[in-house]
């Protein structure tokens, strides 16, 4: 089979208009370096239309609206009106701070076709201490605006080891909100999640469980709303075709414009991702090095270059085999066959044994992304 792929059409836009967020989530997979992108630093209203235009021109069908939370933008009804008019199918993928009764109306106007509303547990205390936010409450009207607009309703909820044993209350919480679509994410662990991650991970008990509830009220609630549990890839030991292939379907633009295959692939070294202020999205698409790198298979090396499986997972994750190995190239470890496949399962076996870090869970807010990203810069009060 040919290692040269054939690039089709990049159909999903991951437009993260901004980093700003009124959340601190533990497991967000936003840049550690945030902070670095401040306001003054995101693409104009002028800018993200050309974007969808020369996206939706290149034949990009789904647009999600994301950040950060993405009601922070002012302007989020003239892009959601505009992607509108060329065609797209709509997300918006928010936390839910900030629509408000006036707001969803807007949005609705503007032509917006559909909200994912993420949750972070069934429980106040948990909700608001891992948002480090007082939401909970909020999030409960906000369920019941996007019923009331006769938007589906779609939540999501990352799960990891500090609330999965809650599983049955979140899924009885999704039921009573006339939930359609509940998306049990297992964390991914990039970013704040990766470094929080000893906090984080699952023991394979919890997994094995909370599978089992989540296959019960699958039947339970079968005529009413359909449970997606992602299972975590460290567990599986099953690598994921991440993104579905680098460069393959998935375009995401970050709040400065950056093109990248996935939203975490700009820790990547020795790759320059282009910017839309810079090049047009067919350029950055088809040609440009950062999306081409990893395309297909022929950059593949050790277990995955002669392996049967290359062309199912296409070699796992390249930002995971980056955060744990250091190699960008490497066979993900989550795979088996990976010479270091054993971080991962020391991982697991960490968890299992109950261990838990020392250091405290970290807060993804813009003072431990400056201190995270210049740590020489000293400790700030602000
Ligand atoms: Fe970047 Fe998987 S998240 S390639």
């Amino acid at each position: 089979m040919s290692a040269v792929p054939t690039v089709g059409p990049p159909l999903w836009l991951l437009a993260e208009v901004t980093y700003r967020c009124p959340l601190h989530c533990v497991f967000c997979y936003n840049p550690i370096d945030l902070a670095d992108t401040g306001r003054a630093d995101e693409l104009s209203t002028a800018d993200w239309l050309r974007v969808l235009r020369e996206a939706r021109a290149l034949g990009a069908v789904q647009c999600g609206f994301s950040g950060g939370e993405p009601l922070m933008r002012e302007d989020l009804e003239d892009l959601i009106a505009e992607a509108r008019r060329l065609g797209y199918y709509t997300n918006l993928l928010t936390s839910g701070v900030g629509l408000s009764p006036e707001r969803a109306a807007s949005l609705k106007a503007a032509g917006l076709d559909h909200v994912q509303l993420s949750f972070q547990d069934s429980t106040r205390e948990l909700n608001d201490f891992l948002s480090h936010t007082k939401t909970f409450q909020l999030k409960q009207g906000v369920g019941e605006l996007i019923k009331s607009h006769g938007w589906p309703m779609v939540m999501n909820v990352v799960i990891h080891r500090l609330n999965i044993d809650h599983i049955d209350r979140i899924i009885a919480m999704a039921d009573a909100l006339g939930a359609e679509y509940l998306e049990l994410a297992n964390s991914q662990y990039y970013s704040w999640a990766h470094l929080n991650r000893d906090h984080l991970l699952p023991t394979s008990e919890q997994i094995r469980r909370a599978e089992a509830v989540t296959d019960a009220w699958r039947e339970k609630v079968a005529d009413r709303m359909k449970l997606f549990f992602v299972a975590p890839d460290y567990h599986e030991g099953q690598p994921k075709k991440c993104m579905n292939g680098w460069g393959n379907v998935f375009l995401t633009v970050t709040p400065d414009g950056t093109a990248l295959p996935c939203h975490t692939a700009k820790m990547l070294p020795g790759l320059a991702f282009p910017n839309v202020r810079d090049h047009d999205v067919r350029h950055i698409w088809h040609d440009s090095e950062g999306f081409n790198r990893y395309r297909g298979t022929g950059w593949m090396k050790g277990a995955c270059a002669t392996c049967p499986d290359q062309q199912k997972d296409l070699g796992g994750c390249r930002c995971q085999a980056f955060l744990l190995t250091g190699d960008p190239a490497a066979t993900d470890p989550v795979c088996p066959k990976s010479e270091r496949h054993g971080i991962v399962q020391a991982a697991v076996a960490a968890a299992d044994a109950g261990e838990v870090p020392t250091r405290p869970l970290v807060f993804r807010d813009p003072k431990s992304s400056r201190l995270l990203t210049h740590p020489g810069a000293g400790p700030r009060t602000s």
